[in-house]
């Protein structure tokens, strides 16, 4: 099992290049489905889901090629083409290891009139359920089936004629299933209370670029006209919101800065007005955003939220910051039920934190101090990391498969900044 080795206490400063974004890049792959012509995704990061999910493709008969790049770039391009599909299921031992293979579901009923996926249960953060999912599909038109521990989805008469739902809890995921069965109905779909979160916009967008005509784009209110067919398009991934706001704060806990290349502020505006809140300088740069830590970071009351709120998906890295705060903040999280695994962790390194329920009170303290810790989730994994940066001593972070579903390259990008940090694999 890999580990990755810190060195605590270097103030890190220097200029590290964002990657494409992981959770559009996840609902990105499967618009391949809903044409025969070439798709072809630029600024794809290399990451453990994004080579999962290329090998789900496989599956279905869908050919993938990876155009040449240099070991040393960060980032690939994808050509995906779908000209016959061989298969329609999505099997238990793929779902199982990444559950955003239920993002095939939409696209491959609208693409082939059925599509059947191995329910993908909870995970470490909560139970996950995909009942939002099929409700959406159903009120296009779908019947939905269950059996052995996969969702069989149907399109009456071979085509969805489209309709209207309203979003009960805003789903990112059931959104963008909803958003790439629409654009094939034969009539025209309304979704209502709509999730708004930038990776939401980024595959309008590319269905846009294929031919779909989606109106109310950004917003929670979309208008979706089917289309017959969606033809191929070459499109550039949206850099990653979350890693940057990670690398944000673990440049501040370093007492340091970072030019962080190619982040959008517009993408981010709610970590951005946490961080600065925090005391942190951020200011946005034709070619990024400059973060840097400007004086002793002061505590902070807030909520995870859906976009445009704070992101559930920074809280674990916003906690580390703040452990380091003088004084105690407040965190809320109220879009998963166990999504404070990593609190543990950084009290083994001398944090003081107290959870109850969806609250938690971070106390902050002068000194953290490494330690050996093990990862839970992939923004657990990543807080770890955060803490390591700035405490005392060597930590050592274990269970990485979880870093790496969601960091390129993480102690590369960490040592362009000065951090003392090594992989050390199994021996
Ligand atoms: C996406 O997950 C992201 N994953 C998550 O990022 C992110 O935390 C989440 O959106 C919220 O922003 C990808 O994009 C691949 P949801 P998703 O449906 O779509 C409940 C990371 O760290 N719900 O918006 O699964 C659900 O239980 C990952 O990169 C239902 O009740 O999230 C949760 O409480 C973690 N029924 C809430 O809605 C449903 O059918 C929001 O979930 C679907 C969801």
């Amino acid at each position: 099992m890999d580990k990755i080795v810190i060195h605590g206490g270097k103030r890190l400063s220097g200029t590290i290049p964002v990657s494409g974004a992981k959770n559009a890049a996840l609902t990105l792959l499967p618009c391949a489905l809903l044409t025969e012509e070439p798709l072809t995704l630029r600024n794809l990061p290399r990451l453990a889901d994004i080579d999962g999910f290329q090998h789900l493709m496989n599956q279905f008969g869908i050919s993938t090629a990876i155009a040449g790049s240099r070991p040393e770039d960060f980032g690939r391009v994808m050509t995906l083409q779908a000209t016959r599909i061989t298969s329609t299921v999505a099997p238990y031992d793929l779902v199982r290891k990444m559950r955003a293979s239920i993002l095939v579901l939409g696209p491959m009923l609208a693409r082939m009139g059925e599509a059947t996926v191995s329910l993908p249960g909870g995970c470490a953060i909560g139970n996950r359920p995909i009942d939002l999912h099929l409700k959406a599909l159903e009120a296009l038109g779908a019947q939905i089936e269950m059996a052995a521990g996969y969702v069989k989805a149907i399109a009456p008469d071979g085509g969805l004629p489209g309709g209207r739902f309203s979003f009960p809890v805003v789903s990112v995921g059931a959104t963008e299933n909803a958003l790439m069965a629409a654009v094939l109905c034969k009539g025209k779909s309304t979704l209502h209370n709509a999730a708004r979160e930038p990776e939401i916009v980024d595959l309008c967008n590319l269905l846009t670029a294929m031919g779909a005509r989606i109106e109310g784009i950004g917003t929670s209110d979309l208008t979706i006209h089917g289309v017959p067919r969606l033809h191929g398009a070459t499109y550039m991934v949206m850099p990653d919101r979350i890693e940057a706001g990670s690398y944000a704060c673990a440049a501040a806990i370093t007492g340091g800065e970072v030019l962080l290349k190619g982040a959008r502020i517009e993408d981010m505006e709610a970590t951005v007005q946490a961080l600065r809140d925090t005391g942190v300088l951020v200011e946005p740069r034709e070619d990024g955003l400059y973060v840097a830590a400007n004086g002793p970071l002061r505590p902070v009351t807030l909520s995870t939220a859906p976009f445009p709120g704070f992101a559930t998906d920074m809280q674990a890295q916003l906690m580390a910051l703040l452990c380091k705060a003088e004084g105690s903040s407040v965190l809320t999280e109220t879009i998963f039920e166990n999504r404070y695994m990593h609190v543990p962790e950084l009290n083994r390194m001398s944090a003081h934190i107290e959870t109850k329920g969806r609250t938690a009170v971070v106390h902050g303290v002068d000194t953290l101090t490494g330690a050996e810790v093990m990862a839970t989730d992939l923004r657990a994994s990543m807080s770890l990391v955060i803490a390591g940066l700035a405490a005392e001593g060597e930590t050592q972070v274990h269970r990485l498969y979880h870093l790496d579903r969601g960091y390129e390259r993480l102690e590369e990008k960490l040592a362009l900044l000065g951090a003392q940090i090594e992989r050390i694999g199994a021996d």
